[in-house]
């Protein structure tokens, strides 16, 4: 596996399989890396051709009282996963490549990005989208691989392909999750055991609220639900929500719905969504 920090030799290892013919996958990452990211490698292995990594903690994306300085870097351990995973290529670019003195340009998807996550966390979405198209611009790849934990990112990447008529295929990927249901995310390692045990009633209060919407029960009840169990548990909730998949916006009658929440415990924000699935009791 090559490391590269430069864009100029990002471009020429690119350029090298371009000639040859080449598909090139990307995976997006700001490393921690745990079993989420290597199932999106996974994928994006399956998808063909070779692979890129990256890895940046963007400090564009995180508000002044988030968690930038504190969040897990873990470099070497990232990099050994990387390459024993049969990844091609590490994009690892400094702070200073990705944003040189000067940098004065912001992507902000409008709408999807401005509720839920986006209405609690100003500015996060513009910083994801400001990185990933410049992550898409540096490696060109065909396609991009998001975990599905990140719902309202991969939606906001959804739409702003389509706005800006990327040629990128975007590809979502399950969620993955601990054995008891949690998502697995790289800030679970700021759980504490207590609020790791707790924790778990986050999957099982969108489950519950699935199954009862997805029979036919009344939402409003359902979610109300949801939201005794998580403060029961210790959560401080920041939103328990049914939309609509792609917008984020309301429900649409016959449209594909999503559970999504996000709430606090101990200090520590989770989130997790699930869709709802109609069908099954249909
Ligand atoms: O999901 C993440 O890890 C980040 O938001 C991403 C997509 C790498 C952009 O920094």
């Amino acid at each position: 596996m090559q490391t590269v920090r430069q864009l100029d030799l990002l471009r020429e290892a690119i350029a090298t399989w371009r000639a040859a013919g080449e598909r090139v996958a990307l995976v997006p990452t700001m490393g921690a890396l745990h079993d989420g990211h290597m199932a999106l490698v996974e994928a994006a292995k399956r998808a063909g051709g070779r692979v890129v990594v990256s890895i940046f903690v963007n400090p564009k994306q995180f508000g002044p009282n988030e968690d930038l300085a504190k969040y897990p870097r873990k470099e070497l351990a990232d990099s050994r996963m990387l390459a024993a995973a049969g990844v091609d290529l590490l994009w690892m670019p400094p702070a200073e490549v990705m944003y040189p003195e000067g940098f004065a340009t912001n992507i902000s998807v409008r709408g999807v990005s401005d509720v839920l996550d986006g209405a609690h966390r100003p500015g996060h979405f513009d910083g994801v989208a400001t990185v990933v198209t410049k992550l898409f611009n540096q490696v060109h790849p065909d396609i991009a691989l998001f975990g599905e934990k990140d719902w309202q990112q991969l939606a906001v990447i959804r739409r702003m392909v389509v706005d800006l008529d990327l040629d990128i295929e975007i590809q979502g990927v399950l969620t993955q999750r601990e054995d008891d249901g949690l998502a697995l995310s790289s800030r679970n390692v700021y759980l504490v055991p207590e609020d790791r045990a707790r924790a778990v009633a986050l999957p099982r209060a969108l489950g519950i609220a699935e199954r009862a919407i997805a029979k036919g029960g009344d939402p409003e009840a359902a979610l109300a639900q949801a939201r005794e169990m998580l403060t029961a548990a210790g959560f401080e909730i920041d939103y328990v929500t049914l939309a609509d998949a792609e917008t984020l916006g309301d429900p649409v009658e016959g449209q594909p719905m999503r559970l999504l929440a996000a709430a606090r415990i101990g200090g520590t924000r989770l989130i997790d969504n699930i869709p709802v699935n109609t069908n099954e009791y249909g």
